[in-house]
């Protein structure tokens, strides 16, 4: 059982061709919720990385399973450069729930979050070129049920951002809110949330009509749940999901390119 997290599709593609290489499945650690697993003989875990942290639900996800103690643990780490913390908090949690994880590794794809700095994660394509053949060695080394570690290079500088106190003050720099201007309530971001954290609530009378003429009378609202993986961002077709107030370019939307918005969106 391949267990995934994800935003904008990287880690669902890595779940998704490990499964299909190694004849399992892939399911969201939210479609798991609560799930036994305890007679899985391989457990694999695809999450980005956060701050680098994990995501905050993938500890209370995971935290809520069966695990067993037996099986074929590994964790595959999808970042725009560095896992920090990302790998090393979820296996102290593993191994409090008497769970040992036997292999690890780390892929690059392009970085989603670029869009909240005001650069292009379509320009990161080429990591997909440059890691291809990182996850052709995950789907072997995991096939032969090898032993190993690969955290990837990162000094003091990453052990330092991925203190509690540095993650948040940085978390209010990639906080979407909803351009009420822009928004024509479709919906979208509703559905594609992970966290079911966004509602669409009805605009004031005669507010609509005046706003925007595409509109439905409807209007997004993030609630207090957020967790910044972004989709409603970037699934946004009237970009108007911002994050610190900056207009979001169409250009710069991302979604991994072999995964498409049903895939990714909430049952
Ligand atoms: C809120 C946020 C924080 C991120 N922090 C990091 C980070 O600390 N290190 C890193 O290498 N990438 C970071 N990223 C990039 C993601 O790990 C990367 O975009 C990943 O591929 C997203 O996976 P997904 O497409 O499955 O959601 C961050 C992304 C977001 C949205």
């Amino acid at each position: 059982m391949i267990l995934y997290f994800s935003g904008t599709g990287n880690c669902l593609s890595v779940a998704r061709r490990i499964a299909s290489e190694t004849a399992d499945k892939a399911i969201s650690l939210y479609d798991a919720a609560n799930a036994d697993l305890s007679s899985e003989k391989v457990i694999g875990l695809v999450y980005p990385s956060y701050y680098f942290n994990p995501p905050r639900p993938v500890p209370i996800l995971l935290d809520r399973l069966t695990l067993p103690t037996n099986a074929y643990v590994f964790i595959v780490i999808v970042c725009g450069a560095q896992t920090g913390n990302s790998i090393w908090a979820v296996e102290q949690l593993l191994r409090r729930k008497g769970v040992r994880v036997a292999y690890c590794h780390k892929l690059r794809m392009p970085d989603c979050s670029a869009i909240g700095f005001g650069r292009n994660p379509n320009d990161q394509t080429w990591k997909f070129e440059r890691f291809a053949s990182r996850l052709d060695r995950i789907i072997s080394d995991v096939k032969a049920r090898r032993h190993a570690h690969h955290f990837g290079a990162w000094g003091p500088a990453g052990w330092l951002c991925a203190l509690p106190s540095v993650e948040k003050r940085t978390w209010p720099l990639l906080l979407p809110h909803v351009n009420a201007d822009k928004c024509i309530g479709c919906g979208v971001c509703e559905r594609v949330c992970p966290q079911g954290n966004i509602s669409l609530v009805l605009l004031p009378k005669n507010s609509s009509s005046e706003r925007n003429s595409e509109s439905n009378g409807e209007v997004a609202q993030i609630g207090g749940k957020c967790v910044e993986c972004l989709s409603c961002v970037h699934f946004c077709q009237q970009q108007a999901i911002e994050i610190a107030g900056r207009p979001t370019p169409k250009l710069h939307q991302y979604h991994n390119p072999n995964v498409k918005l049903k895939d990714l969106l909430r049952r």
